[in-house]
């Protein structure tokens, strides 16, 4: 065996042998770096006559690209050991129950805002989402509210003004949008009918009291197709109700209202009985508000480019935490926002009570927690 051979095995012995990285950079730094052997071979080139040279050149340069590769396939071959042991130390038995005194909890508004979406997902309806920051074309004019409308001054609205030489120029600010109808427009203009959204997120008002606060949520509706009519609305809107209070009868009332994006227009009712220190859903003579809806105005469809002449639809509105506050008898809205802990403990749910309408939807008939 030549000189060079029985360097080269001897080196891959050792780079074989290497059991961690540290090593066997040590092995390369000795073989291949400044003064390693392999580099002090190349070094008698010199001194070689030209033939020699050559030949011994080549041969070196074959041995050194053999025991980068060799130290390459070693280097990553440590790292996967290295990653594999990490992984076998750091396994976790997701088998294991939750620890209870650890287990966060699902906020009512979450937990309703799943709720709502298992039921319209049933019912063949998208989320469809717009932004909280929201132009006064969207959240007002293209829902047929033009400025000075006088239906603006049912919505006490936060205006956001970027232009501080021109901060009281209402017109051309932007708002946090006073409700989720904005995104009827945004879908609209997205894509053409048939259209079967629901839009739920965070909406705005300068309010405050036990039924009102500054940041609330709502859902939205819309159904946008030939022949959408009243009855399709009302009977989408009944099937909703009984889903979501988890009751197999309730009444439910429509009574003539007013919304400048919709008409005719409507709020919806549902019969309840209210004692001095209950309110129990679909019993009783007594009614409970619980949304607002409506056919789409044609200023609206035509809004949203949309032509009102072969399209027809309807729309809703409701609010999810007063939703939540009716199902699972919540009293004071302000409380959902304070980060009490205690609350939580309350009125939360376990996060493993998945919302699917094939499992029942709160998994306990809308009662207990
Ligand atoms: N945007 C209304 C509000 O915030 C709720 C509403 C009412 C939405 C009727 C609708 C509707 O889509 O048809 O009070």
């Amino acid at each position: 065996m030549s000189d060079i051979d029985s360097i080269k095995n001897s080196i891959i012995e050792q780079i074989n042998s290497a059991d961690n990285a540290k090593t066997l950079d040590d092995v390369r730094v000795a073989a291949l770096g400044k003064k390693g052997q392999i580099t002090e071979l190349l070094k008698t080139l010199g001194s070689m006559p030209l033939e020699e040279r050559i030949a011994f050149g080549k041969q070196i340069n074959v041995v050194k690209a053999e025991l980068e590769a060799k130290i390459a396939e070693k280097k990553q071959a440590l790292e996967i050991q290295l990653l594999n042991e990490k992984l076998k130390k750091e396994v976790v038995d997701v088998t294991l129950p939750c620890r209870p005194e650890i287990q966060g909890r699902l906020h009512p508004v979450s937990k309703v805002y799943e709720e709502i979406v298992a039921i319209f997902a049933q019912m063949g309806f998208e989320v469809a989402e717009g932004p909280d920051i929201e132009d006064q074309f969207h959240n007002f004019n293209a829902l047929n509210m033009p400025p000075n409308h006088p239906a603006r001054q049912m919505q006490d609205t936060f205006y956001i003004n970027n232009d501080v030489n021109n901060a009281f120029d209402m017109d051309s600010a932007y708002v946090v949008r006073t409700h989720t109808s904005g995104v009827q427009i945004r879908t609209m203009e997205k894509k053409q009918p048939p259209i079967r959204i629901i839009a739920p997120g965070r909406t705005y008002r300068s309010d405050y009291d036990a039924t009102h606060t500054p940041m609330f949520h709502q859902v939205e509706g819309l159904v946008i197709d030939k022949k959408t009519t009243m009855a399709d609305l009302k009977g989408c809107l009944y099937d909703f109700m009984k889903a979501f209070f988890e009751v197999d009868e309730l009444p439910i009332r429509f009574r003539p209202s007013y919304f400048p994006f919709t008409e005719p227009s409507a709020e919806v009712d549902i019969g309840c009985l209210k004692t001095k220190t209950d309110l129990i859903i679909g019993a009783g003579t007594d009614w409970l508000e619980v949304l607002g809806c409506g056919m789409v105005h044609p200023n609206v469809l035509r809004a949203g480019g949309i032509d009102p002449d072969e399209y027809q639809g309807f729309a809703f509105g409701a609010g999810i935490d007063r939703l939540a506050m009716l199902k699972y008898g919540i009293p004071d809205l302000r409380t959902f926002f304070e980060s009490d802990v205690r609350w939580i403990k309350n009125y939360g749910f376990t996060p493993l009570d998945f919302s699917a309408m094939t499992s029942g939807l709160s998994n306990n008939g809308g009662l207990a927690r």
